[in-house]
């Protein structure tokens, strides 16, 4: 069957890698892909929706799968279904667990899911009052909207507070998206990233991992997309992913399709391990990124197989995804200057012979190819080596002997991914 996959980062690579060795794989087109995924299939450029559609029906694409978020919170999947294609994704109004954090707060509420307490504002003001009675670095201030990771602040001080709500209400820095926003409690404890398939009731086990978010080793400095990621986490057992699956994903799922917008795609639960719980920080309507590229060299199944199963409504059974019994680190090489501005177009060397070695993979992220098959930097994320061991010291060794053989000007990385993620 032919397959159109949308999205052009590192974890579409890792989705495309994925889904390039499924035995039920005709052709793999990646819109717009980078110049890593051309490896794995067709890369064809960025599509509007409408486009999408016209090439899903003129390539006899049999099923789309989408990355990223901001295409599922547009309603992609709703207008695929309009035009009876299957896309594996939640519709529109199922995305708002991930589009309206103010949303899928008063679902959490109703339904007793366990989350921070949280008070919803929509004005400078009244959010200023708040922080009058309140001590600024008990609180996390969070945009209502998408905002590409930038749009939650974790104020130490009163100075730290009136810079966030002036980029959030004066400079209008995030749009609709900074209209309304939440104060939440501070939670403390262990965070990790848990995925599972699901359509309608139906839940998948649990795929966990434990990304790195800030840009300097000992978790220091601004937050980045990811530098790194873990999977499994050390501290994961049968009992936990019980408890997480019983507590919290089965409950979100039959709370959406209580609501009338029944879930179906890859659910993405930000949790936090808490002295009183687990809880939940956030949920995705998508996979995420760079939790993807080091589970998905663990998956056993036929992804594309389980994908389509998952799609298929209504679905009589639960998706089981099978899992190696082995240990994955990701380590993120990125752009000089990022997190902030950074620059692109470093040619990088070292990639020949790295593209896949028995236990170490190289995924692209920001990159480009030009004709001459050379590759260049083309983004803040550029690629990212992931190591698969018998343990953690071995996915880690595995992981930084890839790093160690690639190069580009500016390149930097975290020293420490595999490392500090402990109860
Ligand atoms: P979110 O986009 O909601 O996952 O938030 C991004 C990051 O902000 C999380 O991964 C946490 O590190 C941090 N964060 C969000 N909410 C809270 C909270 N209530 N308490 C502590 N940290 C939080
Ligand atoms: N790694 C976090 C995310 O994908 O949002």
């Amino acid at each position: 069957m032919n397959v159109l996959l949308i999205g052009g980062g590192g974890r579409e690579s890792a989705i495309a890698w994925k889904i390039s060795q499924s035995k039920l794989l005709d052709t793999l087109y990646i819109s717009p892909g980078n110049g890593g995924t051309s490896a794995f299939g067709t890369n064809i450029p960025e599509l509007s929706i409408q486009e999408s559609i016209h090439f899903a029906h003129q390539n006899k694409v049999s099923l789309t799968i989408v990355g990223p978020e901001a295409p599922l919170i547009d309603g992609i999947v709703d207008e695929f279904k309009k035009n009876k294609l299957t896309i594996f994704g939640p519709t529109k109004s199922a995305s708002n667990i991930e589009g309206s954090k103010i949303w899928a707060k008063n679902l959490f509420k109703k339904y007793s899911i366990p989350c921070a307490k949280s008070t919803q504002f929509s004005n400078l003001e009244s959010s200023l009052e708040f922080f009058n009675n309140n001590n600024p670095s008990e609180w996390v201030i969070k945009v209502n909207g998408i905002a590409s990771g930038k749009g939650v602040f974790l104020p130490e001080s009163l100075e730290d507070v009136n810079e966030a709500l002036k980029e959030i209400f004066i400079e209008n820095k995030f749009g609709k998206s900074g209209e309304e926003i939440l104060i939440e409690e501070r939670l403390y404890g262990t965070e990790i990233s848990v995925f599972a398939l699901v359509n309608n009731k139906n839940v998948s086990n649990c795929v966990p991992a434990c990304d790195y978010k800030r840009i300097f080793d000992g978790d220091i400095g601004p937050n980045t997309g990811g530098m790194g990621a873990i999977s499994p986490p050390p501290f994961w057992t049968s009992d936990m992913e019980k408890k997480i699956k019983n507590n919290i994903i089965i409950p979100t799922a039959e709370a959406m399709a209580n609501e009338g917008c029944p879930y179906t795609g890859i659910l993405f639960a930000g949790l936090i391990i808490t002295k009183k719980g687990i809880k939940v920080l956030e949920f995705n309507c998508r996979f995420g990124d760079p939790e993807t590229q080091v589970f998905m060299p663990r998956i056993k199944s036929d992804l594309l197989e389980i994908l389509i199963k998952s799609s298929k409504s209504p679905l009589n059974e639960n998706i089981h995804i099978e899992l190696e019994d082995t240990y994955s680190t990701g380590v993120v090489l990125a752009s000089n200057g990022y997190p902030g501005k950074y620059i692109s177009n470093k040619e990088i060397v070292g990639l020949s012979g790295s593209k896949e070695e028995f236990r170490s993979i190289v995924f692209h992220a920001g990159t480009k190819s030009n004709n001459l098959s050379k590759i260049y930097t083309d983004g803040g994320r550029v690629l990212i080596c992931v190591g698969l061991g018998k343990d953690y010291k071995e996915s880690k060794e595995l992981a930084y002997k890839k790093v160690r053989s690639v190069k580009f000007d500016g390149m930097h990385y975290r020293k420490d991914i595999g490392e500090n993620r402990n109860l």
